[in-house]
């Protein structure tokens, strides 16, 4: 293991950097890598952390009917185990548990639920490897990347702890000389917290962390693509300390999941990381009960190169930014913009480095590219390509899917892509970069301009002016001369359709807390 984890989000770069020629594994590596992640699953069982119940109450439970549901490894198809099919039951059950936890651990002392956080904090990262091997069994991102997304998401929760003791009020002065003016903040209560499958354990922390920290309890419903790592997560929470019924793991029919989390009066707050589409009926189910709720949705992350940038910053910057989880990221970059000046440069020199990235299942040394999560996936990404070819697009690299089979594609390059194909009108989640091209800064910024989505955006440019020119696009993240940007000390969400909210940093916090005025009268001296 050659790569140093930072803290800031889940890193491939300096993989990508180091890598020097693409490599595709022989039957035989291929079948080893199968034994290995067979391994991989029974160093986890004795590690107590590869459950397969959901967490209600403080009790491991299965579904009441004994349904269970399949759990596969993307790059391989193997089933690792299986997890209870819940539904409206387990989840009402669920939120009555993180209701009555709800009015003790509310009561509990900033402090008291500070040293919890740190605990399950400690424990995370005590067993950042069985949770990184954890992640890459069932997402297939490469063990490196998956480490890092540990990091990460730990770090959401080692923040979150040092916040928790920084929930202040306010005093306003009263303008009648009877009377004191107090803020309290105050936790939301019962927290629905629904994750996707592309950060397993990052989008649990960054909602969990600040929601315990403010003292709300929360029902979580992870992927059923992928809840080991949430199960694994929620088993450290209990060794950690953290009281039964404060976190509640359901899992299974994500319809009637979502729907008894919507349609329950003890559900004060909806937190969704996911796609637009399924957002926007949350955001509809929730006015019902007229629900606190923030959503991160989907992105459509324009990447701009002007002629003035550095082109080595560029080219990796860009790498870091699209090819980040195999392209499978809400922030990834889904438009290169480039300026003509320099554009076939980029192609040439972007196209050069995206061709050294090395392809194969995550638990082999050096891969940097793993499959994508599902068949689903694959086929959205084939017909991005076919269309934007069909429409004139250039293949410069890849555009099929690779040898080993599965899941995995090739990573993409087309040039000469337009503004009018789907795959710059929507997110292709995925391993393609597709490469537009511009004259004017004006021009770059109504092609970056020209969407529904309002998440991240990327600006190279070595023109300072310029640089806070363009950051003030419609983007609620910005990165200049840099891909990658996430972490847990700085705010995450988007605007426009990609969502409401922000989450990570100390703005977190407000997601989960009620802001209560309280007037106190008659104080004159008697
Ligand atoms: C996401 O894809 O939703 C999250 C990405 C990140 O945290 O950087």
């Amino acid at each position: 293991m050659t790569l140093m984890i930072s803290r800031m989000a889940a890193r491939p770069f300096k993989l990508l950097s180091h890598l020097s020629s693409m490599h595709a594994p022989t039957p035989l590596l291929a079948r080893q890598i199968s034994m290995d992640a067979k391994g991989f699953a029974s160093r986890l069982v004795s590690a107590g952390l590869l459950r397969n119940q959901g967490l209600i109450g403080g009790k491991w439970s299965d579904a009441y009917d004994g349904n269970t549901i399949k759990v596969h490894n993307p790059a391989t198809g193997d089933v690792i185990t299986t997890v209870p099919c819940m539904g409206l039951n387990e989840t009402n059950d669920a939120i009555s548990a993180a209701y009555n936890a709800f009015s003790s651990w509310s009561k509990v002392t900033a402090a008291e639920r500070s040293k919890c956080l740190r605990k399950w904090y400690d424990l995370l990262i005590s067993h950042k490897e069985e949770l990184g091997q954890l992640i890459t069994l069932e997402q297939g991102k490469p063990l490196q990347e998956a480490m890092g997304e540990v990091t990460y998401g730990a770090g959401f929760i080692e923040f979150f702890a040092e916040e928790a003791k920084r929930v202040y009020g306010d005093i306003i002065p009263s303008p009648l000389a009877d009377r004191r003016m107090l803020v309290l903040k105050q936790p939301v209560g019962v927290v629905g917290a629904i994750t996707p499958w592309n950060f397993p354990l990052a989008m649990i922390t960054r909602k969990v962390g600040p929601a315990l920290a403010c003292g709300c309890t929360v029902v979580i419903k992870p992927s059923e693509l992928t809840p080991l790592t949430a199960l694994a997560a929620a088993e450290l929470a209990v060794q950690a300390g953290i009281p039964p019924g404060v976190v509640n793991v359901v899992m299974g029919n994500a319809s009637a999941i979502g729907d008894a989390l919507l349609a329950s009066p003890q559900v004060r707050k909806i937190t969704f990381t996911g796609s637009t589409a399924v957002g926007k009926k949350l955001m509809a189910g929730a006015a019902g009960t007229v629900k606190k709720i923030s959503l991160e949705l989907g992105g459509n992350a324009p990447c701009i190169v002007f002629d003035d940038a550095d082109l080595d910053v560029a080219v990796k910057g860009t790498l870091g930014a699209k090819f980040r989880n195999t392209g499978q990221t809400c922030v990834c970059a889904n438009r290169i913009i480039v300026q003509e000046g320099i554009y076939e440069k980029f192609v040439d020199a972007f196209s050069k480095a995206v061709q050294k990235l090395q392809v194969g299942h995550g638990f082999s040394e050096g891969v940097v590219q793993g499959p994508l999560i599902n068949e689903a996936a694959v086929q959205k990404v084939e017909s991005f390509v076919k269309d934007a070819t069909s429409k004139g697009a250039k293949v410069v690299l890849g555009a099929k899917r690779h040898s080993l089979g599965m899941t995995f594609y090739e990573p993409t390059v087309l040039s000469d892509v337009k503004s009018d194909m789907l795959i710059a009108r929507e997110e292709v989640f995925g391993p393609v970069a597709p490469v537009l091209r511009f004259k004017t800064e004006d021009e770059a910024l109504r092609m970056a301009n020209d969407t529904n989505a309002g998440l991240a955006a990327y600006i190279f440019t070595n023109n300072v002016q310029r640089s806070w020119r363009v950051a003030e696009a419609e983007y609620g993240l910005v990165g200049v001369n840099e891909g990658l940007i996430s972490t847990e000390v700085a705010p995450f969400g988007g605007v426009k359709q990609s969502g409401l909210g922000r989450e990570g940093s100390k703005y977190g916090m407000d997601e989960y807390l009620e802001v209560k005025y309280v007037c106190l009268g008659n104080m004159s001296s008697n």
